[in-house]
């Protein structure tokens, strides 16, 4: 008989439990209807993306290298592809630290030494990659003809391209080189998977390996923005279709009607 006196209390607390049950689902409610208003807000996606980064991991005397960066590297600055473009260089290359005072050996020799220094000075006190790599591409091409004593041919280079040699000799007689290049070593060593040979190019952490000549092509696929830079688009018939075809619908006609003639 006890019990049946608490029937009245226990219809209203399981009332209440409805009510409370059903005000908190209204508030899910409406949290659920306001999630999808940012969305409506948020319009078209960006065309702007993030630029694709290409590294070149190089020694300066190395004939390959100084072949890729005269006559290969130089078409970034060609027509617009350095708009989507981060390039770096890392003068390195097969370089090693020698124990036990730490001395840096260059694989041709301190004359590559000395060059790989004042790359990393030029590349340091030049930030804009537009302005370092002028210096840089006539400092290689000077080391394919040779004649220049090595300190004469990155001096005569800064002359002929207007620029003050100052702050880069400042670098090198300071031993802020040798930090530079200590960094460098340390990147080129943490490469992952590790550099087999050189110049390698890697394109958003990707090795090119043998293929690095095609740099454009792989830089051109890796850019996800549109519409892709004017070089990207003369391209595309080089470019393979698979993977291509979703950022440019033109891609893949274009390709198979190449590969139908
Ligand atoms: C490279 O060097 C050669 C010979 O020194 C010179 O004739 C040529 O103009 C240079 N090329 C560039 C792109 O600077
Ligand atoms: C060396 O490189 C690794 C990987 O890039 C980085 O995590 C580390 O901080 C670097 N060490 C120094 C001393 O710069
Ligand atoms: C194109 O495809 C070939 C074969 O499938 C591949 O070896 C090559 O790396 C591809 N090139 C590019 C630029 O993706």
């Amino acid at each position: 008989m006890d019990s049946l006196k608490f029937i009245p209390l226990l219809v209203l607390l399981s009332f209440l439990s409805v009510y409370a049950s059903r005000s908190s689902f209204e508030d899910q409610g409406i949290n659920v209807q306001s999630t999808p208003e940012p969305r409506k807000l948020k319009g078209p996606p960006p065309t702007k993306v993030e630029n694709v980064e290409l590294v070149l991991y190089y020694e300066t005397l190395c004939p390959y290298c100084k072949e890729f960066i005269v006559k290969e590297l130089i078409k970034v600055f060609d027509r617009d592809l350095i708009d989507i473009v981060n390039l770096r260089l890392v003068p390195y290359g097969n370089a090693h630290i020698q124990e036990p005072d730490n001395t840096i050996v260059c694989q041709h020799g301190p004359d590559e030494c000395y060059l790989n220094s004042i790359q990393a000075c030029a590349i340091n006190s030049r930030p804009d990659v537009k302005q370092h790599f002028k210096l840089i591409h006539c400092v290689e091409n000077q080391t394919i003809e040779g004649k220049q004593s090595k300190e004469e041919g990155w001096k005569s280079c800064c002359q002929k391209l207007r620029m003050n040699q100052k702050p880069v000799q400042d670098c090198y007689d300071s031993g802020l080189e040798r930090k530079l290049i200590l960094q460098y070593a340390n990147e080129t060593n943490h490469l992952v998977p590790h550099h087999t040979y050189i110049p390698w190019v890697v394109v958003n952490n990707q090795p090119l390996y043998d293929d690095y000549q095609n740099f454009v092509s792989y830089v051109c696929k890796a850019y996800k923005g549109s519409p892709k830079p004017e070089v990207c688009r003369s391209l595309l018939p080089k470019i393979n279709s698979s993977g291509n075809a979703d950022s440019n619908g033109q891609a893949s006609i274009r390709v198979k009607g190449s590969r139908n003639n």
